[in-house]
């Protein structure tokens, strides 16, 4: 197997769209701290989104390269889970230091094979190294808890690692979602293998790089490439310990049914549909600007996008300025600074956005704002789609209940904050909503009867801070212990008691006692 060099360094990586007719370059493997060329013979295109250019070829890395990465991970395992906490914590330090050193680099790749805008990405990345942040405070954390429960007899409740964790990434967070495993295994003294996207697996290759370079030990963070064969060997693998799943509903059902059927533990985040819910005391050139910027952002590629407004009385004279707002962002290229949206993520992608739209419109829906024909100069191949707008949507429309991960914004009007309380929590998915309003007791109501798992107040997208957990729920979620936060450390551990007798003053026993032990 040949090693191979990534096709940018902290100083040299693309400012622009890759010159056409560039020879792809291609993503590399890496198994115990190598970058190594597949020897698949099967290679998936990876097209700039905003050019349509192959610019990548992506391997279905070979069954025998998957059996190393996780044999590689199985075997160092064994040591790396007895190096000590504050080793483990001083190499997330480290690689900390070094994400930020290379922000602008990764955000660079990013751009290039996703299409989000360089700004966007910057946040990518930023959410990703808040978790490496959080992931140091694993010395408080993983503190055990132990108690004297009789004269002499002290159990201790101590945390220990699981194995090796399989994490499969979804495309629309190529920096920040891998970055949900990476610092949160090495920190607990586990190994892991991770298949990345294989539109945008840019991003996960530099994190290698910056690992080797803080120190980590070969074989404790793996990447391997691929679609279904890859996912299914880390279901099921036997040295797979635990899953970690964010993507799409049908694949994250499949990956926990397969997975804890093979009695793995599984935590996957899946689809939504997140309202926003607005009021008529809310403020409303910040409730405009919120919505339009958590429709359209990241072309609507976000798990947290505000796909659905729900107007409340009198708001729904505030739908013009909404469009009006929206048709003033400026949709193009990501490496140039006046985008406020990039492409979407491939030309299917697109494609079923319109569709859906299409179908909406036959089904009742009224298209306000159409951005299906939306030109951008310069970049006539690639998979763009303008902020789109629908009023007068209802529950049965295809455009409320498919999740269209694209920057279109479904409008339901309400008389009352009950009946939009009661639409959002008859929908089957719960990662977020968010509502609009100045009163407090409104807030309050809403907070209390409203379902969803992460909630906004004057807040479009609702995503704490990795201190909390990323905490969707019903059709968003499965699995009982949620990403990052307490909750993070939780999945990656399990508790082992340990309970001694160490008598102070030695009493002989008179005979063996038979009886169940009550420690009295
Ligand atoms: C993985 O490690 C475990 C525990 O050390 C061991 O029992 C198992 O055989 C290893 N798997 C492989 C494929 O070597
Ligand atoms: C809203 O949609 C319904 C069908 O779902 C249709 O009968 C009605 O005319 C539409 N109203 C407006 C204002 O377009």
């Amino acid at each position: 197997m040949s090693e191979i060099k990534l096709h940018t360094t902290l100083d040299s990586y693309p400012k622009d769209h890759i010159d056409k007719g560039t020879e792809p370059y291609i993503t590399p493997n890496f198994i115990n701290n190598k970058f190594t060329k597949s020897t698949t013979s099967e290679w998936i295109d990876l097209h700039d989104p905003a050019t349509d250019q192959i610019i990548s070829k992506v391997p279905q890395s070979t069954d025998q390269e998957l059996n190393e990465a996780i044999e590689s991970a199985n075997t160092t395992f064994k040591t790396w889970k007895h190096t000590s906490i504050i080793k483990r914590q001083q190499l997330v330090f480290k690689f900390v230091e070094l994400l930020k050193k290379n922000h602008d680099r990764l955000a660079a790749v990013i751009v290039a094979e996703q299409g989000k805008n360089f700004d966007d990405a910057k946040g990518d990345v930023l959410r990703g190294l808040q978790v490496a942040e959080y992931a140091t405070s694993v010395t408080t954390e993983l503190q055990g808890v132990q108690l004297e429960v009789a004269t002499d007899l002290e159990t201790l409740m101590i945390r220990e690692p699981l194995g090796v964790i399989g994490a499969i990434c979804p495309f629309n967070f190529p920096a920040m979602i891998p970055l949900w495993t990476i610092p949160m295994v090495i920190a607990t003294g586990n190994t892991a293998v991770i298949k990345p996207s294989e539109r945008d697996p840019g991003a996960c290759l530099i994190f290698a790089e910056l690992l080797i370079e803080a120190g980590v030990p070969s074989g404790v963070i793996n990447i391997i490439h691929g679609k279904v064969p890859t996912v299914n060997k880390l279901l099921d693998h036997p040295d797979i310990k635990a899953i970690q799943f964010v993507g799409s509903s049908k694949a994250g059902d499949y990956i926990y049914t397969k997975g804890t059927s093979n009695k793995k533990r599984v935590q996957a985040n899946l689809a939504a549909k997140n309202h926003v819910v607005v009021v008529p005391d809310a403020n409303k050139a910040q409730f405009v600007n919120s919505i339009t910027g958590a429709f359209a952002g990241a072309a609507g590629q976000r798990c947290m996008a505000a796909s659905v407004l729900v107007t409340v009385g009198s708001t729904k004279e505030w739908i013009p300025d909404v469009i009006e707002a929206a048709k003033n962002l400026n949709v193009g290229s990501g490496f140039d600074k006046k985008s406020d949206l990039g492409p979407m993520i491939s030309k299917q992608a697109l494609q079923r956005a319109h569709d859906i739209i299409e179908e909406g419109v036959k089904t009742g829906a009224n298209l306000v704002l159409d951005g299906r024909d939306i030109k951008v100069d310069g970049f006539p191949n690639g998979y763009f789609l303008g902020p789109t707008i629908l009023t007068n949507v209802t529950r049965d429309n295809i455009a409320y209940k498919e999740e269209i991960f694209a920057p279109v914004l479904s409008i339901l009007s309400v008389d009352t904050l009950d009946e939009a309380i009661e639409i959002v929590n008859s929908n089957p998915y719960g990662n977020g909503v968010a509502l609009f309003t100045t009163s407090g007791i409104q807030a309050k109501k809403f907070t209390k009867e409203i379902d969803p798992g992460q909630v906004g107040i004057n807040v479009p997208i609702p995503v704490p801070l990795p201190m909390f957990s990323f905490t969707g729920n019903k059709g968003s979620f499965n699995g009982d212990l949620n990403f990052y936060g307490k909750a993070g450390f939780t999945f990656l551990t399990q508790a082992k008691t340990i309970t001694s007798l160490w008598k102070t003053s030695l009493i002989e026993d008179s005979k063996p006692s038979t009886s169940m032990p009550t420690h009295n």
